[in-house]
């Protein structure tokens, strides 16, 4: 199975459909359109791609970040629009309505699922590569930034101009701001200031009719909306206005590795009933690798336990000796940096240059080039039974290259009430837990062992998550949810099955949300929210 997609019929007909592309074809009246439809149509010539510029491919492979969606099966975009200038966007939205394509808007090409960048019906990709601005204010403590840029573009901006302010978001900086800000978005300063979404202030929004809304014009109902219901629903978020935050100049990491052989099943037993009790200063997440045991050279398993505290070593190490002392940690485990360096430090960065950050194409350490991720979340401490039982799963062939990662929730995501944004996940989770298996190029010949090792793991652990619903990160976006990787948005009943885990009942909210601003569903795709149906 090259991806699901394949399997589905369309992909044939899609193929069809491009064999005589080069006739008069949809995309035809569609680039006719853009170039009639106003007075930019010099400018705009020049940000758009069809298959026949040379660079189309560089430019759509750019962005693929998962290398499961970049083979020749994968649907390709009619059209790749790369816009300079909001009109570019209006005149796009506009001529995709009149000639009925589909958009996929793409900002950093994160989405696990790569639905940025296909559809299975005639499509084009509006890329925000050109609208990436950072406009950091120390003074008010404010940063605007538009949805094309990453996330290490943010944390450079802020960091450029001040060691003690911050923004909480997550680790790996390639992601785009436009992804991750419209699914909710937690990183290592989450149990002191929530999630990015809980400190955004004020947005700007092109919706299906082209009208530029900012969050007085839109409306709180929708501004709820797009922080955290999920990309590509509501409309094109051009730019958001955030709130920074305070983190002393000084922070304190570690990493403690331990195997099987020293204990690692009790200390995580163990750390599933402290974790989320810890003060807000502290990220305490424990992520699982494969090892050679030291003593015969058997297979293991690796638990690190690493760690963001916002202080000193010394309280550090006196917090955990009474909180966790069979961890043992000691002042030599920690490592004293700031802000900034911590950010390198659990982006898999550590001993580069800051300027990191600012490299788009840099190949991220969190994965490998093809990937499939999930997500849990853990109300109940699994019992020391259950976590073995994980063990043997994780020790099996075919896992290989799967990644499972535990990040403690607790402090201030608890406090936050659960309507507030439509992220569900807040009071009572103990732990979110990711699941994710990557290969190579070379190996992805055998794709379909990783893809059924991780849903036969997924199944697994059926008895130790959450349930009804079993929840589910939008952000670790999971075709095999709901739809059996079958999408059909049209279908509300289908919607709401992977719509409640992932938003729980806010799912209703975000339904009338959608009404109300896109009730002709322009903007979908296969997890997008559905509108109410016309009386
Ligand atoms: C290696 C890796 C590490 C990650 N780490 C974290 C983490 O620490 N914390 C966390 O919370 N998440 C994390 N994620 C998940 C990440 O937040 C999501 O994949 C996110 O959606 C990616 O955003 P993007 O802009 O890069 O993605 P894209 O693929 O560009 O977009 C994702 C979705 O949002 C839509 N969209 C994009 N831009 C806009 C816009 N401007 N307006 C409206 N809709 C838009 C797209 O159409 C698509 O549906 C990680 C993902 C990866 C691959
Ligand atoms: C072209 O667009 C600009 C604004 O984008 C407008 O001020 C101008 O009048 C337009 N010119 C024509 C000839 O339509
Ligand atoms: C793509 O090719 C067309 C036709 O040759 C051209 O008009 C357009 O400017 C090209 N686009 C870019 C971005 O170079
Ligand atoms: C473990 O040992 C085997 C056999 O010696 C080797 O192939 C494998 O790469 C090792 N794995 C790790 C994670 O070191
Ligand atoms: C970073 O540098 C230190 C000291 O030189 C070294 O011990 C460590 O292994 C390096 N870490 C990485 C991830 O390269
Ligand atoms: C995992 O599933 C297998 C069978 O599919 C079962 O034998 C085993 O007990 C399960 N383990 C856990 C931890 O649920
Ligand atoms: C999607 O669901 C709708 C409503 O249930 C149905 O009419 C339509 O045929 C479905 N489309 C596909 C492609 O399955």
């Amino acid at each position: 199975m090259k991806s699901q997609y394949i399997s589905s019929a369309l992909p044939l007909l899609l193929a069809a459909f491009f064999s005589f592309s080069s006739a008069a074809s949809p995309h035809d009246d569609f680039l006719r359109c853009l170039s009639f439809s106003s007075n930019l149509s010099s400018s705009i010539a020049n940000v758009v791609y069809t298959p026949n510029n040379a660079s189309y491919s560089s430019i759509l492979e750019s962005r693929i970040e998962n290398r499961r969606f970049s083979d020749s099966g994968t649907p390709k975009p009619l059209v790749i629009v790369t816009p300079l200038l909001e009109s570019h966007i209006q005149v796009t939205i506009h001529c995709s309505r009149e000639h009925g394509l589909q958009i996929r808007t793409r900002s950093g090409g994160h989405d696990f699922e790569g639905l940025s960048y296909i559809a299975r019906v005639p499509f084009i990709v509006l890329d925000l590569i050109n609208f990436r601005s950072v406009d950091v204010d120390v003074e008010n403590r404010v940063a605007l930034v538009q949805s094309g840029a990453i996330l290490g573009e943010l944390y450079y901006k802020i960091a450029e101009k001040s060691r003690t302010l911050a923004f909480p978001a997550g680790s790996c900086h390639t992601v785009g701001i436009g992804g991750y800000f419209t699914g909710g978005g937690y990183g290592v300063l989450f149990r002191k200031y929530g999630l990015a979404v809980d400190n955004i202030v004020d947005a700007r929004l092109i919706d299906a009719n082209g009208r530029i809304l900012d969050r007085e014009s839109m409306g709180e109902d929708l501004f709820w909306a797009i922080r955290g219901g999920g990309g590509g629903s509501f409309g094109i978020v051009l730019s958001w206005k955030l709130n920074l935050v305070t983190v002393p100049s000084t922070v304190t990491v570690f990493t403690i590795g331990k195997t099987l052989e020293q204990n690692a099943i009790k200390l995580i037993h163990k750390w599933q009933y402290i974790a989320p009790q810890l003060p807000p200063e502290m990220y305490f997440g424990i992520s699982f690798s494969r090892t050679n045991s030291s003593q015969d050279g058997k297979k293991s398993v690796l638990a690190s336990f690493t760690s963001l505290y916002l202080g000193g070593t010394e309280d550090l190490v006196a917090l955990m000796h009474e909180r966790f002392p069979e961890l043992g940690l000691t002042s030599k485990d920690c490592i004293e940096m700031s802000w900034i360096e911590s950010m390198l430090y659990h982006g898999l960065l550590q001993n580069q240059s800051v300027e990191v950050l600012l490299d788009r194409d840099y190949e991220s350490s969190f994965t490998l080039p093809y990937y499939k991720g999930k997500s849990d979340y853990v109300r109940e401490p699994i019992p020391e039974s259950g976590l073995l039982g994980l063990w043997s799963r994780y020790s099996e062939d075919d896992a290989a290259s799967g990644v499972i990662g535990f990040f403690a929730y607790g402090a201030r995501m608890a406090e936050i009430p659960e309507t507030a944004t439509p992220f569900p996940h807040r009071a009572g989770v103990l732990y979110k837990i990711i699941y994710n298996v990557g290969w190579r190029q070379e190996d992805n010949i055998n794709n379909g062992k990783y893809l059924r090792w991780i849903r036969r793991l997924y199944s697994n652990m059926t008895t130790y998550v959450s349930k009804s619903p079993r929840e589910a990160y939008i952000n670790y976006r999971d075709l095999d949810i709901g739809t059996n990787g079958i999408g059909n948005t049209t279908s509300y009943a289908r919607a709401s099955v992977w719509g409640r885990k992932y938003f729980k009942n806010n799912f209703d909210r975000l339904v009338l949300a959608k009404t109300m601003i896109d009730p002709e569903n322009f903007f979908r795709h296969e997890q997008s929210i559905p509108p109410l149906r016309k009386r």
